[in-house]
């Protein structure tokens, strides 16, 4: 499903990337051109520009036309990915209903990229939110701009401040949700981290077998500590180098910190 849109024809969708690898960006919603500001980031499927729409600041989903090694999309391909991305607004309403953090905005918006019928995403921005984010796979992206650990702690410390994530993955996992890594962001609430899920277009909403648990959590886990760890500020994460290099977080080491999470994630999986 895609919501109704159609992704319109080969030959004008052709003439539209054609003209967006050559630079030339023109949005037209609503017959008014929009103020296309910088880009915000990127990832495989989407372009992400910072644009003010009706006289407030939005984040723009648009297809990225070149794949992360710059090879040029074909117009296929381009249309597979971007079916899956435009599930990304519905995906986001079931999982806000679970009562989890997501996009407070984050609608499919018909518009005209250099003159083709063209249905985008508009979202929240970041530095919008009512909380700062760390964007996982993106740290250029993160908007915490303050220290979020003390300056002395120990790896219990450590362990349980992560830990304030792990009930976010048990109600999206017991509500019958999957998403890709890519979709586990962290947002600081409370100066506590939370799960916040982004990106959506291509989870999945199905029963969940029991067997399946444990690869879930393993997943899930790995994925903690390098994306808070790539969130904090170049400063915060330098002045605790030396507890981000010890033994806690070697592969070698059966009580690693992504052992210790994997092991509670999956206790509340199974609860
Ligand atoms: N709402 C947003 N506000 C600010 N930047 C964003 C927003 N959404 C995405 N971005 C930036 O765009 C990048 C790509 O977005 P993402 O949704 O991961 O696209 P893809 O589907 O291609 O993986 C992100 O890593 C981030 O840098
Ligand atoms: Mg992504």
């Amino acid at each position: 499903m895609t919501s109704g849109i159609e992704l319109g024809n080969t030959q004008a969708l052709t003439h539209m990337i054609e003209s967006m690898r050559k630079g030339k960006l023109e949005v037209v919603y609503n017959d008014t051109p929009l103020e296309i500001g910088r880009k915000l980031g990127e990832g495989n499927t989407k372009t992400v520009y910072d644009a003010i729409i009706e006289g407030n600041p939005f984040a723009l989903g648009l297809p990225n036309t070149v794949d992360s090694i710059d090879t040029v999309k074909t117009v296929t391909s381009m249309v597979q990915e971007w079916t899956v991305a435009l599930q990304e607004p519905a995906n986001t309403d079931r999982i806000r209903a679970m009562g989890l953090f997501v996009n407070p905005t984050c609608e499919v918006m018909r518009v005209d990229i250099n003159g083709v019928p063209f249905p985008i995403l508009k979202m929240t921005r970041y530095q919008d939110l009512s909380f700062q984010v760390m964007d996982g796979s993106n740290s250029h992206s993160s908007t915490i701009d303050s220290n979020l650990l003390p300056e002395e702690f120990d790896d219990a410390y450590y362990e349980e401040h992560l830990a304030n994530m792990l009930p976010d993955l048990q109600v999206l996992t017991q509500n019958g949700a999957q998403v890709n890594e890519d979709s586990i962001n962290i947002c600081i609430v409370d100066r506590k981290p939370r799960i916040y899920f982004s990106d959506l277009g291509d989870a999945e909403f199905e029963l969940i077998p029991e067997e399946g648990l444990p690869g879930i959590a393993k997943r899930y886990t790995m994925h903690l500590h390098l994306t808070f760890k790539n969130g904090l500020t170049e400063a915060e994460c330098q002045k605790h180098r030396a507890f981000f290099d010890s033994n806690l977080f070697r592969a070698n080491n059966s009580e690693n910190i992504y052992h210790r999470l994997n092991r509670r994630l999956l206790h509340l999986l199974c609860e």
